[in-house]
């Protein structure tokens, strides 16, 4: 088999065949396959699509590459969730202990954050002692102790992917549907659930821009669970607004808390009750309304914020934060940035909001910076909300009082304000299953 054959059947809109694409993959992972034909190819498909079938098929052989999770030690099913990433996304910290808390088993491996999306990996690292880096042993323990861990990835998982995504990003194929779809699944079938819950955005701050583009995306993850034998649901959900007001690492902890207190911001809480709900009915828990109800029970009896301390507790980090929150870190400087005029927020830019809390610190502009775990944006209102002229909008938080000048140029472009108030619209756009 030749690779140049491969590249000329995708540029001419034909189908590959398996042998064809796990030939593509097993190349790309022992390096026989040099980064120039196989950034050819992925751009034929990025092109030229492929079908449910070769998705599939890149998606089995991707995850084929490397090392998988064996979470068979661990009874029960075992739901994995998986979000397209997002601006203020802390869901995984709010649903992970609700579903822990109803006795289903929460084996999760999560990411940092890149460009003006968080990662899971560094709102943890933010609550002091915190470790992330378990190895495989430590991370079926304490899942079999408590129900719960959060961790980086363990193991080889996916090289493929790792090759794949760094070429992807510097030739531009990273919006291709088939691609996006087999580098999230492959990760999820190699970290060993049961059954998947995809958080699927869309918006200004998300990869699928449109809820049409999300849609096909959510269908090719859900045919990829389907043909991998795992039960898939992807909920749509709108990420042209932040979730919650929180934007940045310490922060997001510290209103992950609050939610499970009960007194978080509304949308943040109906997405976790939302996805909580659906991670339980996979597992068999009944059907959606009994499991919301489940879900949001954990938030009313503290079982969820209890399991979170517990969690915390067994990663070695100072569970007295969630009862004293002040125990976080917190930045040296804050700025409040105010209303231009007198008007309605119409819109708040997702991704320009990530941005501008990267540039406070928060996130990173390429994979080897740090990030301060104090920096971020507190929102103080949010799209629909009316303001005055001068009145504050959020509080910028630094360690740098240099850092606001350029984080404030990017929320210029962010916050719209506007006479009119804008239209409602949903924040659970639909459930693909
Ligand atoms: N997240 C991933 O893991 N891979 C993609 O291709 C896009 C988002």
């Amino acid at each position: 088999m030749r690779m140049v054959d491969i590249i000329i059947k995708k540029k001419d809109g034909l189908k590959l065949s398996k042998e064809e694409i796990e030939f593509f993959v097993n190349g790309v992972t022992d390096g026989s396959i040099p980064d120039y034909q196989a950034s050819a190819l992925l751009m034929a498909i990025c092109l030229k699509g492929m079908d449910d079938e070769e998705t599939l098929n890149l998606t089995l052989a991707m995850a084929a590459s490397g090392d998988s999770i064996d979470l068979s030690q661990i009874p029960d099913i075992k739901v994995d969730k998986h979000s397209t990433g997002g601006v203020g996304d802390k869901t995984t910290l709010i649903l992970g202990p609700m579903v822990a808390a109803l006795g289903v088993p929460v084996a999760k491996m999560s990411g940092r954050g890149l460009g003006h999306t968080g990662g899971t990996i560094d709102k943890l690292e933010s609550i002091p002692g915190f470790n992330t880096q378990l190895t495989q042993e430590e991370f079926i323990r304490i899942v079999k102790d408590i129900g719960i861990a959060v961790a980086g990835q363990t193991g080889n998982l996916v090289p493929a992917d790792k090759k794949l995504y760094a070429l992807r990003d510097v030739t531009g194929t990273v919006d291709s549907i088939p691609l996006i779809a087999s580098s999230i699944m492959s990760k999820k079938l190699a970290a060993g659930a049961d059954a998947i819950v995809l958080d699927v955005k869309t918006g200004s701050g998300a990869f699928m821009k449109t809820s049409e583009d999300a849609r096909k995306l959510a269908k090719a993850m859900v045919e990829i669970g389907k043909g991998a034998k795992r039960k898939t649901v992807a909920v749509i959900t709108d990420m042209n607004r932040p979730l919650g007001k929180a934007v940045g690492n310490a922060l997001e902890v510290k209103e992950a808390i609050e939610v499970l207190s009960g007194h978080g911001p509304d949308d943040i809480t109906t997405v976790c009750i939302t996805l909580a709900a659906k991670m339980l009915e996979l597992a068999g828990m009944g059907d959606f309304k009994k499991c919301a109800q489940l879900a949001e029970g954990t938030i009313h009896d503290g079982s969820a914020l209890m399991k979170f301390k517990q969690m915390i507790k067994a990663q070695n980090g100072n569970e007295k934060v969630v009862d004293n929150p002040k125990l976080l870190p917190s930045a040296k400087y804050t700025v409040e940035y105010k209303a231009s005029s007198k008007g309605y927020i119409s819109a708040i830019i997702s991704d320009k909001l990530g941005v501008a809390s990267m540039l406070l610190g928060a996130g990173r502009a390429t994979k080897e910076d740090s990030v301060d775990p104090a920096a971020g944006i507190t929102l103080l209102k949010k799209p629909g909300d009316m303001v005055e002229a001068g009145e504050p909008i959020m509080i910028l938080h630094a360690n740098s009082p240099s850092l606001f000048k350029e984080s404030v140029n990017e929320l210029e472009k962010a916050v719209k304000i506007s006479s009119e108030k804008p239209p409602e619209t949903p924040l659970i756009i639909d459930i693909i299953q």
